[in-house]
């Protein structure tokens, strides 16, 4: 069979380039040639991230135990990030502000390449509270936004979009830096922005999972990264708005991020699922003197940190949202032939929070004598029925075939069933295998 497609490809393209195609001539088959597959992205080494938490616990110790806006340990803190993002390739930017009468910095770092119409940001407020150093509010977010770009520098990454990062002074007072920054991008610059991803506190202690529910596709692509993983994920909601991403959001930027929890308690629940101490914050040294390295939940951290990487290597090649998990069976059901009752393939969802996204696939391979008989439906866990397929095709035999189902009111987690029947006497069939991606 790929003998004869290929065949048939080859007898079109050289028709098209002898300009042979007459008005009345078929239209050519061939699909659209394949874009290049995005890039794999890397595995971000905890070491690396964990080595510029020390590099700010160090400036912390050094200039008065914190990295205040205003104070000499932020303006240490950004000279260090600065230099590494020099030394990688980046085009750096100091941009300063005065706030409370002393002088706050942000750093730009742009990545050269892509296009300039459309890019992707990612960033984190790189000041702390004055009471203490801020390793995982925010020195956490800081250091795995750096090393994201870093990698993005070992990779000699060439993505479809510009890719821009940004380190945020006083945020700590108000978003300050992060508003500067929008406020003073002119207009036509904020809308070539396709997104902002924001990390503030993705090392906590005693972490939670949470996704900010913004954008759509960012907050799928988030989603996706720890399916991936078998780690269940929740909204973001202690206190949207709390952290620079609403500075970008607030002039319509779509916006998402990660966030491991700051003073809220983790519930039972939660701590069943991700471990931890239920009944304790989320982080027990938030804006406080013992934010320190110590505090440092070093898995969450380390997911994290792929997770930034996932997101900015998918969302940065302008792939659309990436499929998630698949699940399938492979286990041949035989289909009555009608007057039969219908049958069910089931497969056994787990591991994928939340809801099926609306672009949820379903794989079907039918062989069968008769297309035209059949009756074919995706059923969702508690039982709704959606449709793929009634008895179309007339007499062609088998259906082998991809159906996209908007699944978004559906719970992914659950028994789904490939529903059969067979709805006209004398050719039968079975279901060989069908598979389903979320
Ligand atoms: N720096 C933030 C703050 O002090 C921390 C925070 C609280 C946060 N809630 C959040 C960050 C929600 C992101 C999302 O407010
Ligand atoms: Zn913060
Ligand atoms: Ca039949």
């Amino acid at each position: 069979m790929s003998l004869s497609v290929s065949r048939r490809l080859a007898a079109a393209t050289a028709l098209a380039l002898a300009g042979l195609f007459a008005a009345t001539a078929p239209a050519a088959q061939a699909s659209p040639a394949a874009a290049a597959a995005a890039p794999t992205p890397p595995d971000i080494p905890l070491a690396n991230v964990k080595a510029h938490l020390s590099q700010f616990q160090t400036i912390a110790n050094n200039n008065g135990g914190n990295r205040a806006h205003g104070r000499a340990g932020y303006k240490a803190s950004i000279d260090y990030v600065k230099g590494k993002l020099d030394a990688a390739g980046f085009t750096t930017t100091v941009q300063t502000f005065t706030y409370n009468g002393t002088t706050g910095y942000n750093l730009i770092a742009d990545w050269p390449g892509g296009d300039p119409a459309s890019v992707l940001m990612a960033g984190a407020h790189l000041d702390s509270v004055s009471s203490g150093p801020g390793i995982n509010d925010n020195g956490s977010g800081s250091a795995a936004v750096l090393e994201a770009a870093l990698a993005v520098s070992r990779a000699q990454l060439q993505p479809t979009k510009h890719l821009r990062f940004g380190w945020w002074g006083a945020e700590e007072l108000g978003l300050v830096g992060s508003k500067y920054y929008v406020n003073n991008l002119p207009s036509a610059e904020r809308a070539k922005l396709s997104g902002y991803l924001n990390f503030d506190m993705i090392g906590s202690s005693n972490a939670g999972y949470f996704v900010y529910d913004d954008d759509p596709a960012i907050e799928q692509t988030f989603k996706n990264y720890f399916s991936g993983i078998g780690i269940p994920t929740e909204i973001e909601t202690e206190g949207d708005g709390r952290s620079d991403h609403a500075s970008f959001k607030n002039v319509g930027i779509p916006v998402g991020g990660l966030f491991t929890g700051a003073s809220r308690t983790k519930t039972s629940a939660q701590a069943q699922k991700w471990g931890g101490t239920a009944g304790q914050a989320f982080d027990r040294c938030y804006h406080s003197s013992c934010d320190t390295t110590s505090a440092i939940n070093d898995t969450a951290l380390d997911r994290n940190s792929d997770a930034i990487a996932y997101a900015i290597w998918h969302l940065g090649a302008s792939t659309p949202v990436p499929p998630g998990p698949s699940f399938e069976n492979t286990a041949d059901v035989s289909i009555p032939d009608y007057p039969g009752s219908a049958v069910s393939s089931p497969i056994t969802v787990s591991g994928v929070a939340g809801n099926a996204p609306a672009t949820t696939k379903v794989d079907v391979n039918i062989v069968h004598t008769y297309r035209g008989d059949l009756v074919v439906d995706l059923v969702a866990p508690d039982g709704s029925v959606y449709n793929l397929h009634n008895r179309s095709g007339g007499s062609a035999d088998n259906i082998v075939g991809s159906y996209t189902v908007n699944a978004s009111s559906e719970t992914a987690n659950g028994v789904w069933n490939l529903r059969v029947r067979d709805a006209a006497a004398q050719d039968v069939g079975y279901v060989n295998s069908w598979k389903i991606t979320f």
